[in-house]
């Protein structure tokens, strides 16, 4: 897995012990979180480094004290980095008993690395336990073992999104090629049955020709959708994301005058970034298209609900990079749901859960958010289905 990860990060391996030896608590007094990356004096390593990683990490004494946290483990646990470093590692779990094993036979040198699963107590306002995967490994420092937890959620969240993105690639990559050349032969069956056409007075036969240019013209269209990201180069703007938002509810509002309220939780705090408007506005817009789509019965029957929510995220983990702050752009609707059978493949092309859909709108709404260095997911289960939309802010 290429995502940066404590446990399978050569550098910090590689970094010779100081004089100093392992860091203590009382060396480190306590980092502000964000603050840049940078070897702390009388540190052997970079700790800085640790705070830009998306997983929890901590190093500690074989008997549990907690010499170093960083600021996901503090984020996370809701305890100040003073106050972890004051305490244990043992009491962050619901059951210490494997951890303080795992500790001794880790930093006894029985064995290099070690995994389990556990609870993880939360403390100050998210409260409850988290389940999380627990990874303890040797340093190079005696007395000083490395304990890395990643959130069980987020590691099914990721591993997901890493497939994903690897399968997207391809079916892009393999689209495109496949677009192209359609295309050529495309103009030639046309311009055939055009002159074809001209030479045929029958008017059975023309009826013949006429399917040909209207199919052609059919299969031409898709192939100009297929090729649209990679047609127009981005414009890139400073970027309102409600100016967008207010675009795409007011075309869709023209097309469903009745039966479709779609409702505004707008946190106007977000800031603007750089982006292409445009290609926003298309991505949003193809996502409200299928819940008006999936909304049909209830537009019919007056009470098809559709929410446009945007929010800010600290913290934000997607497409493989931690981002300290994204936007969060929900689209919501109370329809039937996304068909089961599809559910997993959705945003791969081709792939359509309705009659005469081609499949593609989701497909390219993925490509031009990710063309911001964004990500689109989707929730879905009868009655509620929320689509995603994640871009990083400056
Ligand atoms: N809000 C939604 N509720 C229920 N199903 C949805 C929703 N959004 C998407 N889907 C399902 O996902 C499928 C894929 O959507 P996508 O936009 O990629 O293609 P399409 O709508 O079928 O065709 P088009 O290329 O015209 O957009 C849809 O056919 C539909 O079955
Ligand atoms: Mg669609």
């Amino acid at each position: 897995m290429s995502r940066p990860c404590a446990a399978n990060w050569p550098s910090w391996r590689s970094e010779p012990p100081g004089p100093a030896g392992p860091p203590t608590s009382c060396a480190w007094p306590g980092r502000r979180q964000g603050a840049a990356a940078v070897t702390e004096p009388g540190l052997p390593i970079d700790v800085g480094a640790y705070d830009q990683l998306a997983t929890m990490v901590a190093l500690a004494s074989p008997d549990g004290r907690c010499l170093l946290a960083n600021a996901t483990l503090e984020n996370t646990v809701g305890l100040s980095r003073r106050a972890l470093q004051r305490g244990s590692v043992l009491d962050w779990l619901a059951d210490p008993s494997q951890l303080r094993d795992t500790l001794v036979m880790v930093a006894g040198n029985q064995v290099a690395t070690s995994r389990f699963d556990a609870l993880m107590k939360r403390q100050g306002t998210g409260g409850g336990e988290l389940p999380v995967h627990v990874i303890v490994c040797q340093t190079d420092w005696p007395d000083c073992v490395l304990v890395e937890m990643i959130e069980i959620e987020q590691q099914i969240r990721l591993d997901r999104e890493e497939r994903t993105h690897g399968l997207a690639q391809a079916n892009k990559e393999l689209v495109r090629n496949l677009a192209h050349e359609i295309k050529n032969p495309l103009g030639g069956i046309r311009g055939a049955a055009q002159l074809l056409a001209m030479e045929v007075s029958s008017k059975e036969l023309t009826e013949y020709t006429r399917v040909i240019i209207h199919e052609a013209d059919r299969l031409q269209a898709l192939v100009d959708r297929l090729l649209a990201p990679h047609r127009r180069p981005q414009v890139v703007a400073d970027v309102n994301i409600h100016e967008v938002c207010e675009r795409v509810r007011s075309l869709i509002l023209a097309e469903f005058p009745r039966g479709l309220s779609v409702v505004r939780d707008y946190d106007t705090s977000i800031p603007e970034f750089r982006g292409d408007r445009e290609q926003l506005i298309q991505a949003v817009l193809n996502i409200v298209h299928n819940a008006t789509q999936a909304l049909g019965e209830r537009i019919a029957a007056g009470d098809a609900r559709i929410v446009l929510r945007t929010r800010v995220v600290r913290q934000a983990t997607f497409g493989r990079q931690r981002f300290r702050l994204a936007l969060e752009l929900h689209v919501e609707d109370n329809g039937p749901g996304v068909p089961e059978d599809i559910r997993d493949r959705i945003f791969h092309p081709l792939v359509s859960g309705r009659d005469g859909g081609s499949g593609l709108g989701l497909t390219l709404a993925q490509t031009f958010v990710q063309q911001h260095h964004g990500t689109i997911d989707c929730d879905s289960v009868a009655g509620q289905t929320v689509f995603r939309i994640l871009i990083p802010l400056p």
